[in-house]
């Protein structure tokens, strides 16, 4: 397949890092498509990994010895480096808490912030087409509050036709405690324009962003944002699983204080975060999102000329700068008589590893599987070819 983009004339379509990628570097011949699901690990953050735990290892906050001092500040300098990443306008007030990831800590801004704002008639407004990790957190807060005889309404976020928020039709009100929206759609690959919720809102209404796709992939300023909770996971940013934080502003409503925070940390996690943060920083955000946004044009340009896939979402990718949509690097598409499953099944055997089902999509999302390509830092132009070749031989 021949493509009007040239990857030796543009830089952007292979940042040249997966030597850095022990995994990567061992399967030479897999095309690793499913970033969305979790990323790849480079040598810096398996290394910073194996140096704590054989260096100084030692539980946090609880030791008068050197190795459990250090683990402390380790902590609090990664809270501090999150602060940075996100663009934090106000570090000296707001609040970093780890969490497992994006659904445990979107679970706890639910049930353990939301009911201390909420009253007898207030409203809540949630993304029905979003992941379900961003809507059953909230639904089960309404649950509860509702047993103990506070009544919340719930409206939905509407959607515009091309599965972006439609911010025109942003149902505030006077009663309006809450918004939860997502940054980087998971199924369509949209950036939600979260700016314009916030004009529509209008300076008073928390936002709490899920952050899953976006984190680690593209800049975030909460600065420009002027969200109130960002929610993440490391795990798809290139650290280990099963840390991940919630950054809370703690300026519009009562500051965000978890009942869970106790207990040991996960220490070899968060030292993974914030090497991959380092690992993020030194490649650059810019450079990465840039990459991204390269590859998923070049998809969904060659998916253009075969009639048989129906592309989810915007149908080509935006600029950077356009004012109308940008798909980052999520592409999201079926074909018209194989099952995104069987198409899933094809595709692994060709060694191209995507993600074929429903992504956990809520129930106002698509009805049918799909199939999710999904780019990071290590991805090429000539993956994406070979990925277009083989769906091309089935069109
Ligand atoms: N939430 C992850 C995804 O979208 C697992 O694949």
């Amino acid at each position: 397949m021949t493509l009007d983009l040239d990857p030796a004339l543009d830089p952007a379509l292979d940042l040249d890092v997966r030597s850095q990628f022990p995994q990567l570097v061992r399967n030479p011949g897999v095309a690793y498509l499913d970033s969305a699901a979790t990323a790849q690990k480079p040598q810096a953050v398996l290394d910073a990994v194996t140096d704590y735990l054989t260096s100084e290892n030692a539980n946090a906050a609880r030791g008068t010895y050197p190795w459990a001092n250090r683990t402390t500040t380790r902590i609090s300098d990664t809270r501090d480096q999150i602060r940075r990443f996100l663009d934090d306008p106000s570090p000296a007030t707001s609040g970093v808490h780890f969490v497992s990831g994006t659904t445990e800590g979107l679970r706890t801004v639910a049930l353990d912030w939301l009911p201390q704002v909420l009253r007898d008639g207030d409203e809540i407004i949630v993304p029905f087409a979003d992941h379900n990790a961003n809507v059953v957190p909230w639904l089960d807060a309404v649950e509860l509050l509702q047993r103990q005889g506070t009544r919340v309404v719930v409206r939905a976020l509407p959607y515009d036709s091309a599965h972006d928020y439609d911010a025109a039709r942003l149902p505030v009100g006077p009663r309006t405690r809450l918004i939860a929206a997502t940054h980087v759609h998971h199924v369509y690959g949209n950036d939600m324009n979260v700016h314009r919720l916030r004009a529509a809102a209008g300076p008073d209404i928390p936002i709490c962003l899920d952050a899953a796709q976006s984190f680690g992939h593209l800049p975030i300023s909460v600065r420009d944002l002027d969200v109130d909770f960002v929610v993440f996971s490391g795990h798809k940013a290139m650290a280990l699983p099963g840390i991940g934080a919630v950054w809370a502003r703690n300026r519009r409503g009562p500051a965000f204080t978890p009942a869970g925070w106790s207990g040991s940390p996960n220490t070899a996690g968060i030292v993974s975060l914030a090497a991959a943060m380092d690992w993020l920083s030194s490649v650059g955000l810019d450079r990465i999102a840039t990459h991204a946004v390269s590859l998923a044009t070049r998809l969904t340009t060659g998916l253009a000329g075969l009639p048989s896939y129906e592309v989810l979402g915007c149908r080509t990718s935006l600029t950077a700068d356009s004012p109308v949509q940008r798909r980052q690097g999520i592409v999201t598409f079926r074909h018209r008589d194989i099952s995104s499953n069987d198409l899933g099944f094809i595709l692994a055997s060709d060694n191209l590893l995507v993600r074929a089902d429903g992504h956990c999509q809520a129930p106002e999302g698509e009805k049918t599987e799909s199939v999710r390509v999904s780019v990071h830092a290590y991805n090429s132009a000539n993956e994406i070819d070979r990925l277009l070749a083989t769906l091309s031989a089935l069109d």
